[in-house]
């Protein structure tokens, strides 16, 4: 029989790409969507005739259970957030609803509904903030920086709770920043890949970004649903790091994009305060040895390969060569 997945945050970047690799596994997908007033639905266009959409919001715990009760997955995959850390520090109660609160919500109604489906909790090197290990792996202690930190810190321990507690299949990815063409454009590496297209095009002169210093380990968010994946296929439920163990500044994000396109970063980007956090994450690396051992889990995009990779496709949206966010 085929396997059935619900995906929270389907309309997102990474709920794009794991919908397309569960259909390529041959499951149903059910795509949860909260309701917006007009449709969002530029990333997975292009596979939206075999995804069943399902109505619910984090914020709703009946529309939740109703939704399990429908559809009856065998997997739930929660990738819906307020996703974004700026945007944390202007509305921390939104963020704490949303990312910490309603991860209990959709435990609880699985817990109600049908307590053997599997979870997977999109957890995030953010709860490692101010760091205080290097490389970030499993057992080190978090210390988050932001409210998103901190409420993506509650979501990872409550995914634990109710493994230990009602022997959920729950897990969780302890996944370092992944990237793409179909990142959001307020994150800073799509909004320099987007910048840097419209440079070239000569739509803009200039960029403005705040902390070049910060350093990060980014990898592409095509390799790193494959490991969300995995986690659920284990007889186990487990946490995981997921990330490349390489770290780069925003800077040197910079200068190869910029330089992929024969310009040079410092004669365009202009550092603004505006875009300065009051609590900054200065660096993450992980440690990515468990998910390659226990998951068979490598990465396999390199890092200036996801650099070009985005400012080409950049170009080309803006050129009007691609009409879409469905390219890889
Ligand atoms: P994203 O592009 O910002 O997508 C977030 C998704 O959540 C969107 O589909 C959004 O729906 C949905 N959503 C927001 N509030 C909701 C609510 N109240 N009810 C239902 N859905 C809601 O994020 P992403 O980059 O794909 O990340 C996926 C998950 O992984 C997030 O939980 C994020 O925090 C986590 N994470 C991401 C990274 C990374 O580097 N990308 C790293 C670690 C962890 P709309 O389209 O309607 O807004
Ligand atoms: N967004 C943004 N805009 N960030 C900037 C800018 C700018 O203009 N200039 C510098 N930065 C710096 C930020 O201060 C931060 O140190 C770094 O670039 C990365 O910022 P984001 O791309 O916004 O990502 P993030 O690391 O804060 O959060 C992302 O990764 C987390 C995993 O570590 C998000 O995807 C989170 O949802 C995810 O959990």
């Amino acid at each position: 029989m085929k396997k059935r997945a619900l995906i929270t945050g389907i309309t997102g970047q990474d709920g794009s790409y794991l919908a397309e690799l569960l259909l390529a596994k041959d499951y149903d997908v059910i795509g949860m969507v909260r309701r917006t007033s007009t449709v969002n639905y530029e990333r997975i266009a292009h596979i939206q005739d075999r995804i069943t959409f399902a109505p619910g919001d984090l914020l709703d715990e009946a529309s939740l259970i109703e939704v399990l009760r429908e559809h009856r997955p065998d997997e739930v995959y929660n990738l819906a957030a307020q996703s974004f850390v700026q945007t944390s520090f202007s509305q921390p109660v939104l963020t704490g609803e949303t990312t910490a609160l309603g991860v209990t919500r959709l435990l609880d109604a699985i817990r109600i509904v049908d307590p053997d489906v599997r979870f997977y909790q999109a957890s995030s090197s953010e709860m490692f903030g101010k760091v205080v290990e290097v490389p970030q792996r499993e057992t080190t202690p978090l210390y988050p920086r932001s409210p998103y930190g901190v409420a993506k810190v509650y979501g990872h321990w409550i995914t634990i709770n109710y493994r230990e507690s009602y022997g959920l299949h729950a897990s969780s990815g302890m996944l370092f920043n992944h990237e793409s063409p179909r990142r959001g454009l307020e994150f800073v590496t799509r909004k320099i890949s987007h910048g840097v297209a419209q440079i070239k095009l000569g739509r803009e002169s200039e960029l403005r970004l705040g902390n070049l210093e910060a350093q990060r380990d980014w990898g592409f968010a095509g390799d790193y649903v494959e490991a969300m994946w995995a986690m659920l296929q284990r007889d186990e439920p487990d946490d995981y790091v997921v990330a490349t163990g390489e770290t780069h500044s925003v800077r040197e994000f910079c200068e190869i994009a910029f330089s992929h396109v024969g310009l040079d970063y410092d004669d365009h980007v202009v550092v603004d305060e505006r875009f300065m956090r009051p609590a900054e994450v200065d660096l993450l690396v992980g440690d990515p040895g468990k998910a390659r051992t226990v998951l068979g889990w490598e990465p396999q995009v390199s890092f200036r390969q996801l650099v070009e990779m985005m400012v080409d496709a950049d170009l080309a949206l803006l050129r009007g060569d691609l009409n879409d966010l469905s390219h890889p």
